[in-house]
């Protein structure tokens, strides 16, 4: 199948690892151009020269999305280096694993900012280029915890829905300048994200292959996710193929997600 995507310019938030860093791998290996940005410098740089490997040009910036102005500024840059911007994933770090009582009203701000806010400036940033040229492709990457809540993730159950109204609501705005909004909701995949919440718990005592096998029993497909699966999503979501498809939330979790629909 051809994508379509061979020369699209694409920016990724949050990519020098985990599933923003494949989603641009993947998006790279179609013949995309990358704009990409992470907080630490020295990783930005490794998976900046690693998709560059790939053939294609990357533009990146150490930024944090919960800095809007810095956020804003990359986008703009990212728009001038690559000529436009056609496809837009929206990504960052993940909330910590925590009950409700453990919350507390400075981190709900803060990650108000990085899981919703920052979504919202993005989207906002780049949307009257992707008007412009009546073709764009947002999608946000944002979990299963928003189709069935994760025990002690209440920063993620809560905040995450918030991005999928907006998703939905602006999909039937843009739709008639040809753009689609979609949602991606992964379930568990192997990334440094998630070895810091087995990490965590084998501190609390459980073992290694205890924790990953408590997830993989409820998996139908008895499997933690590879980053390679959500990034496949992506990727045809961002591509011409994928021109009849708006305003969903799929999930990525090998059949995890108990509901029919
Ligand atoms: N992996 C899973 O199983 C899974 C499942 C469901 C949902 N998710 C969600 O998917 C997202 C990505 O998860 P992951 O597992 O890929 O995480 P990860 O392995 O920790 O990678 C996170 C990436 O985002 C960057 N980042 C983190 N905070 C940032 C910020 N404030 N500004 C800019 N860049 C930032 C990190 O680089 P720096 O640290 O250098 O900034 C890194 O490149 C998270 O929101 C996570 O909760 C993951």
């Amino acid at each position: 199948m051809d994508l379509g995507l061979k020369n699209k310019r694409a920016i990724v938030l949050a990519a020098s690892k985990g599933l923003g860093k494949a989603a641009a791998e993947s998006l790279a290996k179609e013949g995309c151009q990358l704009a990409i940005c992470a907080r630490n410098e020295d990783q930005l740089n490794q998976a900046k020269q690693a998709l560059e490997a790939l053939g294609v040009p990357v533009f990146a910036r150490p930024v944090d999305v919960a800095n809007s102005e810095a956020l804003i500024q990359f986008l703009q840059q990212s728009n001038e280096q690559m000529g436009g911007v056609d496809i837009l994933v929206t990504n960052a770090g993940g909330p910590p694993v925590k009950s409700f009582e453990e919350t507390n009203e400075e981190e709900w701000h803060y990650w108000y900012e990085v899981t919703f806010m920052s979504v919202v400036h993005s989207i906002k940033t780049v949307l009257p280029y992707m008007k412009e040229q009546k073709w764009g492709r947002i999608i946000n990457i944002t979990s299963i915890s928003v189709k069935a809540p994760v025990e002690r993730l209440i920063y993620s159950n809560s905040l995450r829905l918030a991005v999928v109204g907006l998703a939905k609501t602006l999909s039937i705005e843009v739709g008639p300048f040809n753009i689609t909004v979609n949602n991606v909701a992964p379930g568990y995949h192997l990334t440094d994200g998630l070895e810091r919440i087995v990490k965590k718990r084998m501190e609390a005592g459980e073992q290694r292959e205890d924790v990953f096998a408590s997830w993989t029993q409820k998996i139908p497909l008895r499997r933690i996710g590879q980053p390679a699966d959500l990034a496949s999503l992506i990727t045809f979501l961002a591509s011409e193929q994928a021109s009849y498809l708006t305003g969903a939330t799929i999930q990525v979790d090998g059949g995890l997600y108990p509901g029919t629909l």
